[in-house]
């Protein structure tokens, strides 16, 4: 088996590897033979080197380098420059993160370009045109639409049932269990993400009563919450926002928070991170759910006028989605910390939950930066240096950080959102 690189690829020869990009998805098969058309989409998708089989053997993923175009990486950092426009890029930790997401941004556009210029059957996606009715300029009362969603948006009986499970003594960790056993696809999920690279536990765990006993009746109730939260809002038919996108944003936004609390050695109440980041944008749900005329006022409001688009919300509600979603949340009965760091993730400034709040707002942003996926918001949030400071963010521990949560991402994604039907 040779390790060799694509330029010296020839027909005859045979893969020793599957092939995969960077998202796990298969672009060859071990085994498959070397054609030219093969070749052509290595380069495509960047790749340099792969093992020629001789024996049939298998191996794992490759890494995928990328050899950037010049004018690719300028026209990457323009548009990342104009998406930083508010925050300071001489600070050496806002810097690099204005640097990995250009080079992020310039190996999508790469992608793209190559993919748009070999595909002559490529069709470029069309965004309908919408037709919401505009809102005019008037402020808006939202309170009744507030109280309306209160209503009618209930976490299943469930939830509850397990947490008076958990506050009885008497109940063993074999009935939490049970009860949560009774619904399939949670019991499933929990399974799932504790067998998943979330904890990345040596052994296969097989039945709930072990993963109640690894992970704890607290993290199982924030797993819990998490679910059903997304579960409610999953189906959500809208014109404004693509909700597999908004779902990646928020999963990507837990799945940092869950980390970046690991680092600042608070793992005890990991997975409280992991559900507030899940949910910390669930308010704008909520507003796009009900109003979604006035919410397209102001997607294209903040654009043209180039503002935050919670500051928008201000501006015509009186209030912004995370004070909304700190609502639902309360409603929910979820905890308090869990609350706080919802309703303050946009301005973590209360002395109470700072560091909680800060933990939220600096993965939003993060994952803003990188645009995993998207929640509405356009420019990336002001990166405050009191935030930094309170997590001890140095700009050496971005990359590593930023890779663990690609490792992980993909995995939860498709756990806690599934596959799009
Ligand atoms: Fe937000
Ligand atoms: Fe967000």
């Amino acid at each position: 088996m040779n390790l060799i690189n694509i330029s010296n690829l020839g027909s005859g020869m045979t893969l020793a590897q599957d092939i995969k990009d960077q998202h796990g998805r298969l672009l060859a098969s071990c085994g498959q033979e070397i054609t030219p058309k093969l070749i052509r989409i290595f380069k495509i998708w960047g790749i340099g080197k792969i093992r020629i089989n001789e024996s049939g053997g298998k191996e794992s993923n490759i890494e995928l380098p990328y050899n950037l175009p010049e004018n690719i990486l300028q026209k990457a950092t323009d548009i990342v420059r104009h998406r930083f426009q508010y925050n300071d890029i001489n600070d050496t930790f806002v810097y690099e993160l204005f640097r990995i997401s250009c080079l992020r941004k310039a190996r999508n556009l790469f992608e793209v370009s190559e993919k748009n210029r070999l595909n002559d059957h490529f069709i470029p996606e069309i965004v309908p045109a919408q037709k919401v009715p505009n809102a005019g300029k008037q402020k808006m009362n939202v309170d009744h639409l507030i109280e309306k969603t209160l209503r009618l948006e209930t976490i299943p009986d469930i939830y509850y049932k397990i947490i008076a499970a958990i506050n009885n003594p008497e109940a063993s960790l074999h009935d939490i269990a049970q009860i949560v056993n009774k619904d399939i696809t949670l019991s499933a999920k929990v399974l799932q993400l504790v067998n998943s690279s979330f904890y990345s536990l040596r052994q296969k765990v097989d039945t709930l009563t072990w993963a109640l006993a690894l992970i704890g009746t607290n993290q199982l109730m924030n797993i819990v919450s998490g679910v059903s939260a997304v579960s409610l809002f999953k189906n959500i038919p809208s014109q404004l926002i693509n909700m597999a996108s908004f779902w990646e944003h928020s999963i990507a936004c837990g799945t940092t928070a869950r980390l970046l609390a690991g680092h600042c050695n608070r793992r005890v109440a990991a997975e409280r991170f992991f559900v507030a980041g899940l949910l910390h944008d669930i308010g704008r749900l909520i507003l796009i759910q009900n109003l979604p005329g006035p919410c397209l006022d102001l997607f294209q409001r903040a654009r043209k006028e180039e503002i935050f688009l919670f500051v928008a919300e201000t501006d015509k509600f009186n209030m912004d989605h995370s004070h909304i979603g700190a609502q639902m949340a309360f409603h929910w009965n979820l905890p308090e910390t869990l609350v706080d760091m919802i309703n303050d993730h946009h301005l973590p400034g209360r002395e109470k939950a700072f560091f909680e709040a800060s933990i939220i707002n600096m993965s939003d942003i993060i994952v803003n930066a990188l645009e995993i996926g998207n929640s509405g918001e356009f420019f990336v949030p002001v990166i405050e240096p009191r935030v930094c400071t309170e997590l001890h963010l140095n700009k050496d521990m971005l990359q590593p950080l930023i890779n663990q949560l690609e490792n992980q991402l993909e995995d939860i994604f498709q756990i806690i959102y599934g596959i799009p039907e």
